[in-house]
């Protein structure tokens, strides 16, 4: 199949999609596809390349698989494009995307997150894996996805929603509390306060990714992760962090990595509750193909923290490590996300 791998884009998380996309892209060429990597922001110059369909190769591309932890800004962002446009579809991108028979979503963060690419691709008719722009949109939104796991009864920390335009709040929890963007990812933004006085420098801080903050209950307790491939539940993962939380440094730089266990060692019952409440927010979310929930437990019973769209795919993501565990190597997973995805909408090649 030739599939295009869209990554990049104009998200703070650009770096973490280039990176895993790479990755994405040498899994599904070893399965025999015929596959491009394109940068949706930055685009293809087509000035030098004899035909489009030289993009896609079955070959293994080099990968750089550094992160830089530098939290890129949309003015950064922006002047990776010389011409000094800001549109994101990048130059060529619908042209090169239009020759796949299915793009393989690699972004992370806002753009590809929010579902505004998805609407783009359903509008052109071109198939892609994971969820479609409602869903992808709702997931995206802490606040309003936390709204309809409330709705139907799936637990989730307490929480109120701080509005830049009028930034007044109360906190009504004890602390520590949780402060996030609404709309974000890889804890960045995201911040523990301890008292009422770190309270304004945390919600400012939260307004540089997110017109709306979260200030949520924080829950202590065990944290979990678990992904859904086409309609089953990957074994559970555990999160721990020696010091502090599961912040950025923790979840992509390797000298500080968190330290994952699965199965995680949890009764059994525990673990069965968490595939269940994982795959009932998956389907209220309207969520399709893949995902990953994520959970906090403690006495009280398990929480979920957020639900991803998009989850991670670099070596130190939480799903690779889960299909591992239950005996799907990186490549299959990858391979098993865009079959599952074709055979979803029933699509054909030959
Ligand atoms: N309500 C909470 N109570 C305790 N810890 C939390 C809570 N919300 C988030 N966290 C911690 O912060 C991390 C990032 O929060 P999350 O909502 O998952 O945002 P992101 O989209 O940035 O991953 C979680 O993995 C968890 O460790
Ligand atoms: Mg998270």
């Amino acid at each position: 199949m030739k599939i295009v791998v869209l990554a990049g884009g104009r998200s703070s998380e650009r770096n973490v999609s280039l990176s895993s996309s790479a990755k994405v892209a040498n899994a599904l060429r070893s399965k025999g596809h015929q596959v491009a990597m394109v940068d949706l922001f930055l685009g293809i110059n087509l000035d030098y390349i004899r035909d489009v369909e030289d993009l896609f190769t079955d070959q293994q591309q080099d990968v750089d698989l550094d992160i830089s932890d530098e939290v890129l800004t949309a003015d950064d962002i922006n002047a990776l494009r010389s011409d000094g446009s800001t549109q994101l579809f990048g130059p060529n991108v619908l042209d090169v995307v239009s020759k796949a028979d299915i793009v393989y979503i690699g972004l992370h963060g806002e753009d590809g997150e929010n579902g505004k690419v998805q609407a783009v691709l359903d509008l052109n008719n071109i198939p892609y894996t994971g969820s479609g722009p409602l869903a992808s949109g709702i997931a995206m939104d802490k606040g309003i996805s936390k709204q309809v796991m409330m709705y139907n009864n799936i637990k989730t920390a307490r929480f109120i929603t701080v509005y830049k335009d009028n930034p007044k709040y109360d906190v009504p929890f004890d602390f520590p509390v949780v402060v996030k963007p609404s709309n974000g990812g890889s804890s960045i933004g995201t911040r523990i306060v301890q008292s009422q006085s770190e309270m304004a420098d945390a919600v400012q801080d939260g307004f540089r990714f997110d017109s709306e903050v979260l200030v949520e209950e924080f829950v202590k307790g065990r944290e979990f992760s678990l992904g859904v491939v086409n309609g089953t539940a990957m074994p559970a993962i555990e999160i721990s962090v020696n010091d502090g939380w599961y912040d950025f440094q923790h979840k992509f730089q390797s000298d500080t990595a968190a330290k994952f266990q699965t199965p995680p060692d949890i009764p059994e019952e525990v673990h069965d509750e968490m595939k269940a409440i994982a795959l009932k927010t998956f389907r209220v979310l309207k969520m399709a193909n893949y995902g990953r929930i994520d959970f906090l437990w403690n006495d009280s019973g398990l929480y979920v923290i957020e639900a991803n769209s998009l989850p991670g795919m670099t070596p130190l993501s939480l799903l690779p490590q889960e299909a591992e565990a239950a005996g799907i190597s990186y490549e299959d997973l990858c391979n098993s996300i865009v079959m599952g995805k074709v055979k979803a909408l029933g699509l054909n090649f030959a």
